[in-house]
């Protein structure tokens, strides 16, 4: 019987869809890589969230592993490379968490341009705060998106009602790729200095690192905000912070980091003018259903039938 093994946690429902197919569950989605790596060499599939860090190291220890499915969207937590000399297959699931991740980087903007969290932790303090906590309106305004497909393009269709003129930049689109009344594509620097709002929708990739450092933060506007729902490692965190200690930019909104979970002394916590939330862009019932659903089909057609579904590299090809 094949073992699936599971190291992070996922619904319910995609556990029915492996143990209805026949396989064994390995069940280590709530311990520590000291546990899981004993179990690692028994494994044909590998089912992972954001974290579970599927390294070099790792690989080479799964002797009988034939795909890892990574329930999710990012996969910078994977060494790819390593996998493909391996013979393993790895899949995602690029569809189903967008809408989750779209509406929390709406939320983070709509926090972020009016003090919500501020004015919710003053008023448990006994404090109200409300002349120090002055927002400013979206109408008018404009919104740079960094990353201009699938999650980018739903946060532009959710925003266009708040009346912001909307630019973008894509490495891989151009203007042809959007009705110009609805996204003018602009290169990132005209981007950084021109937006009220900058979010991010991009992948942790070798370019993308520290795409935000200390220089691109003083192109901005010094009244000028920064939501990350994508991915840690895009900013470069201690540039960030100082860019808000010493008003460079007006405010942050930040859902991921480069290491999660952060710990007591990261330099962005208990900043006035930065928000926080703990990786929940996907932390939504339909999203963690959708990616366990998806995940477990594809790593039950893969391990039954050899169907290959948004399979990320291809360890076959000569
Ligand atoms: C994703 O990459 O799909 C989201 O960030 C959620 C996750 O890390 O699992």
């Amino acid at each position: 019987m094949k073992k699936i093994l599971v190291t992070d946690p996922i619904a319910e429902s995609g556990y029915t869809i492996l143990r209805e197919a026949g396989f064994d569950i390995l069940d280590y989605a709530n311990s520590s890589r000291e546990e899981w790596i004993h179990v690692l060499p028994e494994a044909h599939g590998w089912v992972i969230r954001s974290g579970t860090n599927p390294d070099e190291e790792a690989i080479q220890k799964a002797d009988n592993l034939e795909i890892i499915g990574r329930a999710g969207v990012g996969v910078d937590n994977i060494d790819i490379q390593a996998a493909t000399r391996q013979g393993i297959v790895v899949m995602n699931t690029p569809d189903v968490n967008t809408i989750s991740a779209a509406e929390h980087t709406v939320g983070m903007i709509l926090a972020v341009s009016r003090n919500l969290a501020q004015g919710h932790e003053s008023l448990n303090r006994g404090q109200w705060n409300r002349h120090a906590l002055v927002g400013t309106e979206l109408f008018g305004k404009t919104l740079g998106i960094v990353g201009c497909g699938k999650i980018g393009s739903e946060v532009r269709k959710r925003l266009q009602s708040f009346g912001l003129n909307m630019i973008g930049y894509d490495p891989f689109l151009t203007q042809d790729d959007f009705d110009p009344s609805h996204l003018k594509i602009v290169d990132l620097d005209t981007l950084t200095r021109e937006s009220d709002f900058i979010t991010l929708h991009v992948p942790l990739v070798k370019d993308t690192k520290d795409l935000f450092n200390v220089d691109r933060f003083k192109m901005m506007k010094k009244t000028a905000r920064i939501i990350n729902v994508a991915r840690g490692g895009i900013i470069n965190e201690s540039d960030l912070a100082h860019a808000l200690i010493h008003g460079i930019i007006a405010g942050a909104a930040i859902d991921v980091f480069e290491n999660e979970p952060i710990d007591e002394n990261h330099p962005l916590l208990n900043l006035p003018n930065c928000i926080l939330t703990p990786h929940l862009g996907a932390s939504t019932k339909e999203a963690k259903e959708g990616v366990s659903l998806a995940v477990c089909n594809q790593v039950r057609d893969y391990l039954v039938h050899k169907n290959m579904t948004f399979a990320l590299n291809n360890p076959f090809e000569d």
